[in-house]
């Protein structure tokens, strides 16, 4: 029990890594949270630095969400759980991170909207539905250029396309139901997004359809 305990706190600290504001202060003197849409994430790394920090803010937030989760592995290993009870670990461990990224310790509590978070958790448990999740997310935004309406439409994706699967998998329920309460996370911490998508000031990113030259 005690090293579920430890690797569950592990996994929370991993998430909570506040990659966004770090890369920002460290390197360009500036916290992201003050500037663009104010969050702590990829997208307005993107936003308000541009393509490179941006790319690295978005590749180390979903590598916490993928080795957050891939800590489970370690008790299997240590004998403190069966092999298949694998999975609701993954998923719990997963969770930690992305409520740690969305409620950092380190940066009292402010933090991100866990989409990339996310998506390492589900790299982790289920690579192939990720990988479809990813390609549904290019689309809505290349087609709308909003990263929040394809942030939300992917992450609802994921518990979808397990519920509409054909091959039952013993998995499924589990993954499914932690899939709906992601998505709920995230429609929670998009509140704002989803006014502004309503009232049509969200902004777009110069990307895809109808971007300027
Ligand atoms: O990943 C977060 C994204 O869905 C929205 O970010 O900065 O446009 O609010 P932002």
């Amino acid at each position: 029990f005690l090293l579920i305990a430890v690797l569950a706190v592990v996994a929370y600290l991993i998430g909570s890594i506040s990659t966004a504001v770090w890369l920002g202060k460290a390197y360009y003197g500036i916290d992201i949270r003050k500037h663009g849409s104010g969050n702590s994430g990829a997208t307005n790394t993107f936003r308000v630095l541009g393509k490179k920090p941006g790319t690295i803010v978005m590749l180390i937030d979903i590598f916490k969400g993928w080795a957050a989760t891939s800590l489970a592995g370690l008790l299997v290993i240590f004998d403190a759980i069966p092999a298949n009870n694998l999975v609701i670990f993954q998923l719990i461990f997963g969770a930690l991170a992305v409520v740690g990224h969305i409620f950092p310790v380190y940066e009292r509590f402010k933090g991100g909207k866990g989409v990339a978070t996310l998506l390492g958790m589900m790299l982790a448990v289920q690579p192939e539905v990720a990988l479809v999740c990813m390609v549904i997310f290019v689309i809505v935004l290349f087609t709308s250029r909003y990263v929040s309406l394809g942030s939300m439409i992917a992450a609802l994706a994921f518990p979808m396309l397990l519920l509409l699967h054909p091959r039952f998998h013993p998995d499924n329920p589990i993954l499914i139901i932690f899939g709906f309460v992601l998505f709920a996370v995230v429609v929670l911490t998009h509140r704002k997004n989803i006014n502004r998508l309503i009232a049509g000031e969200e902004s777009k990113a110069n990307i895809g359809i109808g971007r300027k030259k």
